[in-house]
């Protein structure tokens, strides 16, 4: 017998409510349900980073949530950082700066550096790679990656002034 909950969240500022399998993730929840698949499943287990997402402006890791966990919250994908149409200053950054090549890690990094620029708009190299440093690339080598967001905190300070 499958057990099945409610859950409302709001997800890039719009609200959904599904009848879903308690055992269900929010990886999947997310992909399957509400057909938001910008936000990729890896390693399923909380190592790679590939599913983070925010909640509540917090970044999680959807793989080891289940949806029903997040009931009531505010989600954003990578799908939400696009402003009609226009690339966010983060993405513009990655796509200059080459921060990305397979772009299976990418939106999970993009949703971490996110994080990181709005709690710390100016990071050192250090803070940089400490706070990404639980995302898993296996093409860049991660140079690109520091390029980019050295790139985007730019941007989006001069957004800013
Ligand atoms: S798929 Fe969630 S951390 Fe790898
Ligand atoms: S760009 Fe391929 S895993 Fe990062």
């Amino acid at each position: 017998m499958t057990m099945q909950q409610v859950v409302k969240v709001t997800v890039n500022g719009v609200s959904y409510e599904r009848n879903v399998e308690v055992r269900l993730t929010l990886a999947d929840f997310l992909r399957v349900e509400l057909g938001l698949t910008g936000t990729h499943v890896g390693c399923e287990h909380g190592v790679c980073g590939a599913c983070t997402v925010l909640m509540n402006g917090r970044s999680v890791r959807s793989c080891l949530m289940l949806a029903v966990q997040a009931d009531g919250a505010e989600i954003m994908t990578v799908e939400g950082l696009a402003d009609d149409g226009r690339l966010h200053p983060i993405q513009q950054a990655f796509m200059e700066e080459h921060g990305l090549q397979c772009g299976f890690c990418t939106p999970g990094f993009l949703m971490a550096v996110y994080e990181l620029l709005g709690s710390n708009p100016d990071p050192s190299d250090e803070e940089i790679r400490e706070s990404l440093g639980g995302q898993i690339c296996r093409c860049t080598g991660y140079q690109s990656i520091m390029r980019s967001v050295k790139s985007a905190a730019a941007k989006l300070a001069g957004a800013r002034v």
